[in-house]
């Protein structure tokens, strides 16, 4: 499963970068507000420090508007990934950008049914949006379950990107129901890696390691 770090901060994404195991990035229009760098330049940098996709978020709502507003982004540099969101408008879009080889990220996707309509109008990826619908106690392990089954049976090749990620076992959950992709904030990729048991058996194996002869 590729992981990606759901954050537009750059000592965030460099940090993750620098750990080896960063996929790709995803950003939307809240988390870009808490930057104080232009979108424009923000989203370069993030793209020059990310091996793989980085997720910039369409605003328009029209069809037309979103093609030429992801066209935009696009041109940003060749990892952009334009971010979507599922509605009739976006599904227009999607076809059209998909037919020029833009690759598009279908985001608020909170049904299987979305999913469906997402992977036929040609989108790279899609996000469900896990943590929002464990939120309206709906749950959104369950979702990714099912999108899993849909693409399965017919070979749909868009990847399932989970998304609205809280905690580690969301990361584990997602990666046992076969979702490609998992997207998560910095806090939760650095929960990811510590265990108690891990860092007890370190202190033990280094004051053990004192009484070594050498
Ligand atoms: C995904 O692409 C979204 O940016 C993100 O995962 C939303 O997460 P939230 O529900 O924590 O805002």
């Amino acid at each position: 499963m590729k992981l990606f770090l759901d954050s537009a901060n750059l000592d965030e994404i460099r940090e993750v970068a620098g750990w080896g195991v960063l996929d790709g990035v995803t950003t939307n229009p809240s988390l870009c507000s808490k930057e104080s760098v232009s979108f424009e330049d923000n989203i370069r940098a993030i793209c020059a420090l990310t091996p793989g996709p980085v997720s910039a978020e369409c605003v328009s709502l029209k069809a037309d508007e979103i093609v030429v507003e992801a066209r935009a982004l696009a041109r940003i540099a060749p990892n952009i990934a334009v971010k979507i969101p599922v509605c009739l408008e976006g599904l227009k879009a999607t076809k059209t950008l998909h037919a020029e080889g833009i690759a598009v990220n279908m985001t608020l996707v909170f049904s299987s049914g979305q999913a469906l309509l997402a992977a036929k109008a040609g989108a790279t990826y899609m996000s469900p949006f896990i943590g929002r619908l464990d939120d309206v106690s709906q749950s959104g392990m369950e979702i990714i379950r099912q999108i899993k089954t849909i693409y399965g049976n017919y070979g749909y090749k868009t990847e399932i990107l989970a998304a609205s990620i809280r905690h580690p076992m969301h990361v584990v959950e997602a990666a046992l129901a076969g979702s490609d992709v998992a997207t998560m904030p910095f806090s939760v990729i650095q929960q990811l890696v510590k265990h108690p048991l891990t860092d007890a058996g370190l202190k033990k194996f280094l004051s053990d390691w004192e009484r070594v002869p050498r």
